[in-house]
């Protein structure tokens, strides 16, 4: 299996970890506990496969600099949307600073993943 092979599970858990995060915005508060723990739990299932199959893909080869950083990147940005999560859900953060932090750190999370792929491509 290629190094992007690896990483279609969790790929597929994260897209449907977006799709009930988009619809759990249009419910809005006070969240609807089904789609909450559906959205909580999937991004849980995302977040561990991707470790285990990074931590996988990196046992093969040496590891450069470049691809440390990104993996610190990877991993904040994945601690990031359960920190923001847990606090907009705990109705102690108001405001639009944590969507936006919800919002943003998938996002980098997915450009670190693909230059991380991109480090690891052919070998693994
Ligand atoms: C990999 C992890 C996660 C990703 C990628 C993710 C992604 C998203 C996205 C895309 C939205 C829709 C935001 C929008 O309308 O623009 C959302 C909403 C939300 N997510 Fe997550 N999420 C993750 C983890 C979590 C976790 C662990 C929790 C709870 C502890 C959580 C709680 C929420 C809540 C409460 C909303 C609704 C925010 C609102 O009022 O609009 N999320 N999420």
């Amino acid at each position: 299996m290629g190094p992007a092979a690896k990483f279609v599970t969790p790929g597929v858990l994260f897209i449907l970890t977006l799709v009930f995060g988009f619809w759990l915005s249009r419910s809005g508060k006070p969240y609807p506990a089904l789609i909450f723990n559906i959205h909580k739990l999937i991004a849980l299932a995302a977040a561990v496969v991707t470790a285990i199959q990074t931590f996988n893909a990196l046992r093969i080869g040496e590891t450069q600099p470049i691809l440390i950083g990104l993996l610190i990147v990877m991993g904040l940005c994945v601690v990031a949307p359960f920190v923001t999560g847990a606090l907009m859900s705990a109705k102690k953060a108001t405001g639009r600073a944590m969507l936006t932090i919800h919002r943003i750190a998938p996002l980098l999370a997915v450009l670190a993943a693909l230059g991380t792929l991109y480090l690891l491509g052919g070998r693994a």
